[in-house]
Formats: structure tokens, sequence, C-alpha cells
């Protein structure tokens, strides 16, 4: 079947979603363990972001979604994009994956993989998948760091692993749409 034959998993993003929790494993116990550690995650959300942000700052290909004309980091935006990305992480914290929320994420998705920025044009699905990885590495070391027992936090690691894969799904899920123009 071609991807065009293929009815867009878009079309009903809470049947794509709750596939996908199930077939990585996301279970009731996984969730629990989420809504229990987010507290704890959600204390260092600044450091989070922040290191996100400083880390796309470190390479050409993502910096150059946020310096200005001269070359400098453009503060304002980062600190918009921040923000955005906190609200990301305590809704995600929350795993409650109503109409509104999955809507949310596609969203997300779409300003990444449809909207051009500057010369920059949109933003590479490779780095989608490598800010997934530095953010489950952030999340990872809260847990490590935060939780004494090294078995809790490894199975707390695990937990937000999958749901954040999900979330990956997700943002991938705009790559696969057909550009704007092709629409319609
Ligand atoms: C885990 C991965 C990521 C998450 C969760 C995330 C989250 C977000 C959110 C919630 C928004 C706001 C969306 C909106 O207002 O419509 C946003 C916008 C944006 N993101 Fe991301 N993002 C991620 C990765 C990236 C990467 C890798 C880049 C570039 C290297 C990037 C660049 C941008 C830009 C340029 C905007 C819009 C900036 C603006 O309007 O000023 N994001 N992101």
């Amino acid at each position: 079947m071609s991807p065009a034959e293929r009815a867009h998993p878009g079309a009903d993003m809470e049947r794509f979603v709750r596939a996908q929790m199930a077939f990585v494993g996301l279970a009731e116990a996984d969730i629990e363990t989420i809504r229990r550690t987010a507290p704890l995650v959600l204390e260092h959300e600044a450091a989070i972001t922040g290191a996100l942000y400083d880390h796309f700052l470190r390479f050409p290909e993502t910096a150059k979604f946020f310096v200005g004309d001269d070359g400098a980091p453009d503060v304002q935006r980062l600190e918009r994009r921040k923000h955005s990305l906190g609200r990301w992480l305590r809704e995600t914290s929350e795993v409650a994956m109503t109409h509104g929320f999955v809507y949310y994420l596609l969203a997300i998705a779409l300003s990444h993989s449809h909207r051009e920025y500057g010369p920059g044009g949109k933003i590479p699905p490779e780095f989608m998948v490598g800010a997934m990885s530095l953010a489950q590495t952030a999340v990872a070391g809260v847990l490590r760091d935060e939780l004494r027992d090294p078995r809790e936090a490894l199975e707390a690691a695990v937990a937000w692993n999958k749901l954040l894969l999900v979330h990956l799904n997700v943002f991938l899920l705009g790559y696969l749409l057909p550009p704007r123009e092709a629409r319609d």
C-alpha cells in the first residue's frame, strides 16, 4: 500500500496515540510512576529546558534557528522557546491523553515539520529525534540524582522513555504529511 493510500494517523490522533502506547508497553504502572515522579522532574524544568537550548546553540545546524541577523543568540526567541518547552514538559508529565492534548502534540509536530524559520527553513526530523534523546538523558539524570534507590530510578526512567518516544512518534508524523502546497 502506498503512503498516499493509507489513512493518515492524524485523522484520529487519539487512536494513534493509544496504539503507540500499547505497542511500547506504556502500562498503567508506568503512567503512575511518571505522575509520581513528575514533581521531581518539574522541579528541574528550567535546568532541563535551558540545557536543551544551550545544546542547540552549540551546533551550527540547530543554532541557526535561534540566532538573529547578527549571528548572536536571539534571547527573546530563546526565552519563548524555553517557555513552550516547559509547558510541554508539564503537560507531558500529566499523561492525560485527552483529545485536546493529542492534537496539541500534533500542532507542535506541524510547527516543526511545516513552518519555515527564515533561511534555516523547517526543522530537520533528525534533530527532533536528537532533541528527544537529549530530553531522555536530562530526565534520566534528574531521576538518578533525585531517587535514592537505583532500581526505582531505572524503572522511572524506563517509563518516561516510553512516553517520550510516543511523543516523538507524533512529532515525526508531521514529516509524513504532504507539504502545505500539495494539500487541499
Ligand atoms: C523534543 C523535541 C522538541 C519539543 C518537545 C519542542 C517543543 C516546541 C514547542 C512546544 C513549540 C511551540 C509550538 C507552537 O507554538 O506552535 C516549539 C517551537 C519551535 N521549536 Fe521546538 N521542540 C523540539 C525540538 C526542536 C528542535 C530540535 C528545534 C530546532 C533545532 C526546534 C525549534 C523550534 C522553533 C524554531 C520553534 C518556533 C520558534 C518561534 O516561533 O519563535 N524545536 N517547539
